[in-house]
């Protein structure tokens, strides 16, 4: 036993010998690319997108889910699909520690039919209707308008195939960024059509784009084997060439489907948003079935490259392909970093939180320290309070009140510390009181209101 501690101690002897190797990192002082720092001068602009969005949700009857940013590696090919581009090659995938292959979610629907089939959702009233908000990452080459790591907020709603739900979702989708001041939106519809119709209908497709194969870019080509429907929604002008005269899903759609379709149409017309039917809108995501819909700003400007502001559809068959039971599906995610830019871009309203009509100075350690509490007071009665305790001088102080335009100034020094008194002034006038600090609330509240 003595000999086999002399052997440990021996052995600790010697790693306590090795020096840690260092490794001398250049610390680059910025995100990596394609992800940026939302800085406070900007939020105003993103405040508003959240509380216009959650405002609608709230108004439509959506409740909140959030969901982890990573989930097994697996449930995104499974939900998105393999041949997709996020799968092939946007996907920020690694194995952890315990050796699971997670992925960072570069979108949020698989996700949520995830959460809907593990934690029985599908025993609550229909349709289940759930809205989210947060980041996304995407291992796209960052350029205007598109980066890896995104925000959305989106909408999602299980369990009801009629196409008012469809409808409602454009609706609400329109609303948000109507109500954002991005008044000039489009909304491209196009339907899809079923794994029964689409199978003929992809047929047709991959007929005609063979008889053009010279014609297609290097991606198409792959993608005729394997996505020939994405060929249809390609930003190569020879593509796009050829794609004008392929095949119209909408010409080859199934009963069901087209009178989904019609529906639909009926709908928006009702609610007499701007749309219009396109051909080539197929989304990149393979679990959509019948509608599809995307937002877009501005006019259309023939062959320019724009991006979308949000996007979505129906995904009838995604329930039941991670393993629950079958669930009609509908929803769509708003690109919130896009609409932020057009909000930039236009000049738009921002978000304000209310301004403090209230400044506490102070002098005097004993006073500082009695302004705490003060401040908390105030606060908790819904006064909204300025300070700068940092600040030594009166005079500076006053100064700062002076520029944030408050209406009321109140000042704690030593002798209303001890007296137990403040005084309240009132900037337009001039005029100063001495005010017990038992009553300062009311008398606070009375001076606001006049
Ligand atoms: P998505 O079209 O891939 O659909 O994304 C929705 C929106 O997110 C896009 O229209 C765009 O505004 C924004 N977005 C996407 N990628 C980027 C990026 N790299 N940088 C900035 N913004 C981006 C979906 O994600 C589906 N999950 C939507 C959905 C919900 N479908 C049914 N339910």
């Amino acid at each position: 036993m003595a000999k086999k501690n002399q052997a440990t101690k021996k052995v600790a002897k010697t790693v306590k010998k090795q020096k840690p190797v260092e490794i001398k990192e250049e610390l680059l002082l910025q995100p990596p690319r394609g992800m940026r720092d939302i800085l406070p001068k900007d939020q105003p602009y993103w405040q508003q997108v959240r509380r216009v969005s959650e405002k609608a949700a709230a108004d439509f009857g959506y409740r909140r889910i959030d969901t982890p940013i990573v989930e097994f590696t697996n449930l995104f090919t499974r939900g998105i699909g393999t041949g997709t581009d996020i799968i092939e090659k946007e996907m920020y995938s690694f194995t952890t520690k315990g050796g699971e292959k997670v992925s960072l979610r570069p979108e949020f629907t698989a996700g949520i039919a995830r959460s809907y089939i593990q934690n029985g959702m599908q025993v609550e009233s229909k349709p289940v209707k759930m809205f989210y908000i947060g980041p996304c990452y995407r291992y796209d080459r960052p350029q205007e308008g598109r980066f890896r790591e995104f925000f959305q907020f989106g909408c999602e709603a299980f369990g009801e195939q009629d196409a008012i739900v469809d409808a409602q979702m454009i609706q609400m989708a329109w609303r948000i960024v109507f109500q954002l001041g991005i008044k000039n939106v489009t909304v491209h519809v196009n339907s899809i059509g079923c794994p029964g119709c689409r199978k003929q209908y992809r047929n047709l497709l991959v007929s005609y784009f063979e008889s053009k194969r010279q014609k297609l870019c290097i991606d198409c080509k792959k993608r005729l084997e394997i996505n020939p429907l994405r060929i249809l929604d390609c930003k190569e002008d020879k593509c796009a060439q050829v794609a004008q005269n392929a095949p119209q899903s909408v010409d080859h759609l199934c009963e069901d489907c087209r009178s989904h379709f019609k529906d639909l149409l009926e709908y928006l017309d009702e609610l007499e948003i701007p749309f219009e039917i396109d051909p080539n809108l197929v989304r990149g995501l393979d679990y959509y079935t019948k509608t599809v819909f995307e937002l877009f700003a501005g006019s259309i400007v023939e062959g320019a490259k724009r991006n979308a502001l949000g996007g979505g559809g129906r995904y009838d068959g995604l329930v039941k392909l991670l393993g629950g039971e079958d669930t009609p599906a509908v929803g769509f995610a708003i690109g919130m970093d896009r609409v932020v830019n057009e909000m930039k871009k236009m000049g738009l309203k921002t978000y304000h939180p209310p301004k403090a009509r209230v400044f506490l100075a102070q002098l005097g350690s004993f006073a500082k320290k009695k302004s705490l509490r003060m401040f908390e007071s105030l606060e908790r009665n819904g006064i909204i309070v300025a300070e700068s305790f940092g600040r030594g001088s009166l005079k500076s102080q006053l100064k700062i009140a002076d520029r944030l335009k408050v209406d009321l100034t109140l000042i704690l020094g030593q002798k209303e510390a001890i007296d137990g008194t403040v005084i309240v002034k009132e900037m337009a006038s001039g005029m100063q009181e001495i005010v017990p600090s038992v009553k300062l609330i009311d008398e606070v509240k009375k001076r606001l209101k006049k």
